[in-house]
């Protein structure tokens, strides 16, 4: 399978994130200090949006019961074993491409 195009790069500064949905598949974006990642976009706690969430500091926080994961890692703050999948990301042209099939980038 083919990478999916996400967004564009212009719509995802230093410091946002964005949902896509990705052949089915939920997932956010985030840009942390201008590096883009994409990691799976429903939280392992009780699948809760994870892109309405807040993103400070390079953390993705859960808008429901507020747990915190590190978008370098997928590692929930208080036990690293609970983690998001992540993603690999490519740009192109000013596009950010997302292999779904191949996740722990
Ligand atoms: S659903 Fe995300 S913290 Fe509970």
């Amino acid at each position: 399978m083919p990478p999916f195009r996400a967004a564009a790069l212009p719509d995802l500064p230093p410091g946002a994130m964005l949902p896509a949905v990705l052949n089915g598949r939920e997932i956010v974006l985030c840009n942390h200090n201008g590096s883009i990642h994409a990691l799976d976009g429903l939280c392992p706690h009780r699948n809760g949006p994870l892109a309405q969430g807040n993103f400070l500091d390079g953390r993705l926080i859960c808008p429901w019961h507020a747990w915190e994961f590190h978008c370098d890692t997928g590692c929930y703050d208080y036990n690293s074993a609970i983690q998001l999948q992540r993603f690999p990301v490519s740009i192109h042209d000013g596009e950010i491409y997302v292999d779904i099939a191949d996740n722990d980038a």
